[in-house]
């Protein structure tokens, strides 16, 4: 049966993605927001002339109701760690206020979509528990850590009064294609494997973050696009925060090693974990999901495809 859904942050890396899965993987009518503070309108070119989606280039704060829609995947956000220690006014409307505008407009329309909200791990900090369950305990180490921490202990104390139905995907380390996008203003801080691939392309050496042993867990954008619609097929209501992780860990000196040998190393960054790695296990037996995607064969792809071009 056909629904109608709202992405928010569409025009992101990991929105877009999400888009050409729906898309693709089901007959649902789509309507996207995004105001392109970070996003790129190219993202979402191929289905702009689509009858099955909508976009309104728009902040969400404009946004006056939810009631059309039965599913609303949240992704919009300023999602980068070192540039929230330095705009924090700014990141907190964006990550934390922007969200509770959406429960807002669903309280004041006794409306409740289900809210798949894009959390991250960032909120475990450098974790005790390795791999990391959620119920790890919370070590917010940068102010965009804490938004996203905020934003989900917002939403479960405001379910306490009304109906609320959400899942909160805490996301690890996304990679994949547009996780680099030359536009955006925040570019230094995207995933590393996008950096990366690009020092690649235009010859340049890859610069690794203090001496490169911080471990990272990551996870194909497909997986976590997956991870979106399974949520919101989920037949009961949820109300819980999942991991959406790979489960498996590459420090980034033998990510760097995988791609080129011309290799530097700058000045480790403060705010960030020595290690991501997620236990599934919760979102395995609860959602049915797992991760499928490999991340040698996308870097051995994306490179021979680089070397080609070269
Ligand atoms: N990429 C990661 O490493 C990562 C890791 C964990 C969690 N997440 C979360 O996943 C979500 C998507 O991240 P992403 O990597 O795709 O980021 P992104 O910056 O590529 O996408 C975010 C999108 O939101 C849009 N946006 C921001 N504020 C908006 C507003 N007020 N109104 C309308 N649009 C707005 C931006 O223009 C952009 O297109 C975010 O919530 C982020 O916190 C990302």
């Amino acid at each position: 049966m056909s629904r109608k859904v709202l992405i928010t942050g569409v025009a992101g890396f990991i929105g877009s993605n999400l888009l050409d899965f729906l898309m693709r993987e089901t007959d649902w009518e789509i309507c996207g927001i995004d105001n392109f503070s970070t996003g790129n309108a190219d993202n979402i070119a191929a289905h702009r002339n689509n009858p099955r989606f909508t976009f309104s280039e728009d902040t969400l704060f404009n946004l006056t109701t939810l009631k059309p829609y039965e599913t609303v995947f949240h992704l919009a956000a300023l999602p980068r760690i070192q540039p929230s220690f330095e705009a924090v006014s700014e990141h907190i409307r964006e990550n934390l206020l922007a969200t509770v505008h959406l429960i807002e407009l669903m309280m004041r329309d006794q409306h409740y979509p289900r809210l798949v909200n894009s959390s991250s791990s960032a909120v475990y900090g450098t974790p005790e528990l390795v791999p990391t369950p959620e119920e790890e305990r919370i070590d917010c180490l940068s102010p965009y850590a804490f938004q996203k921490y905020e934003t989900e202990k917002y939403i479960s104390l405001i379910e306490t009064r009304v109906p609320l139905d959400y899942v909160h995907l805490r996301y690890f380390n996304p990679y994949g294609p547009r996780s680099f996008n030359p536009e955006n203003k925040f570019n230094a801080y995207s995933s590393v494997v996008g950096i990366f691939l690009r020092r690649l392309e235009s010859g340049k050496p890859l610069e690794v973050t203090g001496d490169g042993t911080q471990r990272r867990d990551f996870v194909h954008v497909q997986d976590l696009a997956r991870a979106n619609y399974m949520a919101a097929l989920h037949p009961e209501k949820l109300n819980t925060a999942f991991n959406i992780g790979q489960s498996e860990t590459v420090s980034i000196i033998d990510l760097a090693r995988k791609i080129s040998e011309n290799i530097t190393f700058i000045p480790e960054r403060p705010g960030e974990a020595e290690i991501t790695h997620a236990d599934v296990g919760k979102a395995r037996s609860v959602l049915g999901w797992e991760p499928r995607m490999s991340l040698d064969t996308y870097l051995r792809e994306a490179c021979q495809k680089i070397k080609s071009h070269a």
